[in-house]
């Protein structure tokens, strides 16, 4: 009985409560020490102890010890003194970075009051479109979205909240595991949605963030003007160009050289005329 006992306290110690939070934002890690009374006269230490300086707040005699603290959260973190009247003990981490990732133990008077927090760090961000190229019959769009954390999802979706075909889907992560993702669209000319959003996804922190785009008709216009016969006249008119400003090319270095040679010619016979005087 007393070993099933220890067990189950075991159990509930090494529970870690979970919180989640976005890079730049401030999280509140919290136990409750179900004292209920002011504990500001306790020893309070949050760590973490997969840092080899494992320290993130030291509290002792009323005040908090900077010496010990590992350097990455110098000046993030306060607690609660109105919390600790209430035998809360709140840490308040400033401004999330995705290192701070990770499992916060709070011990409290002694070992035997240890608590765990796991903190899950995540990133957003709002996705970028682009026109990534087109003809006369259709349009590639582009869209990307840098430094998400954990990987999300990328959707296109039409006005009317329909779910449309991405050419591709590309993700890749940074060494300090941020994921850049990015798609392409292909929008035909005869299709009906001029009114396009790209949808970033990630599920576990519930973040969305998309972009929307309205093609205007003339922009297929302008394609259209641009059809194959005008760029065979293009090309054409290139090729007559070039072999015109070759013709003229060779022209200009004949007069030139023509042109030197009577230069010397009228040279030399100045000096013929100088010697004879
Ligand atoms: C934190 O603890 C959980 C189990 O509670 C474990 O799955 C996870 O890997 C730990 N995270 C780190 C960064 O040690
Ligand atoms: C126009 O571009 C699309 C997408 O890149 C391609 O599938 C299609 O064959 C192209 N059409 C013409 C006429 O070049
Ligand atoms: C993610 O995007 C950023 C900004 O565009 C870029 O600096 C970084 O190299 C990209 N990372 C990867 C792994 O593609
Ligand atoms: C996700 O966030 C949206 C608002 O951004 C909210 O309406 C929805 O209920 C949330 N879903 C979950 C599962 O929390």
């Amino acid at each position: 009985m007393a070993v099933l006992c220890l067990l189950l306290i075991c159990f509930s110690a090494g529970e870690a409560h979970t919180m989640r939070a976005l890079v730049g934002d401030d999280v509140t890690l919290s136990v409750d020490t179900t004292t209920s009374s002011d504990i500001s006269e306790s020893v309070m230490e949050w760590s973490r102890l997969d840092l080899s300086s494992d320290i993130v707040h030291l509290y002792e005699n009323r005040r908090t010890k900077y010496k010990k603290q590992n350097p990455d959260y110098k000046g993030r973190t306060m607690l609660s003194a109105e919390d600790l009247d209430r035998g809360i003990i709140s840490l308040k981490l400033s401004g999330v970075r995705l290192a701070d990732e990770g499992n916060y133990t709070c011990l409290f008077n002694s070992k035997d009051n240890m608590y765990s927090v796991q903190l899950l760090v995540g990133a957003a961000s709002s996705p970028v479109i682009t026109l990534e190229g087109g003809n006369i019959s259709s349009l590639v769009l582009g869209c990307r979205a840098k430094g998400w954390y954990p990987q999300p999802k990328l959707s296109w979706w039409n006005a009317d909240g329909h779910l449309l075909p991405a050419v591709t889907v590309t993700t890749t992560q940074d060494p300090d595991r941020l994921y850049n993702i990015s798609s392409t669209l292909v929008v035909e000319r005869k299709s009906p949605n001029r009114h396009l959003i790209c949808r970033v996804h990630q599920e576990l922190f519930n973040q969305t963030r998309e972009t929307e785009i309205h093609l205007p008709e003339n922009l297929f216009r302008v394609l259209k003007q641009c059809s194959p016969k005008f760029y065979g006249f293009l090309a054409a008119s290139l090729v007559f160009l070039l072999a015109a400003l070759v013709i003229l090319a060779i022209a200009c270095r004949t007069v030139h050289k023509n042109s030197q040679k009577q230069k010397d010619m009228m040279v030399t016979s100045c000096q013929n005329e100088d010697l004879k005087t």
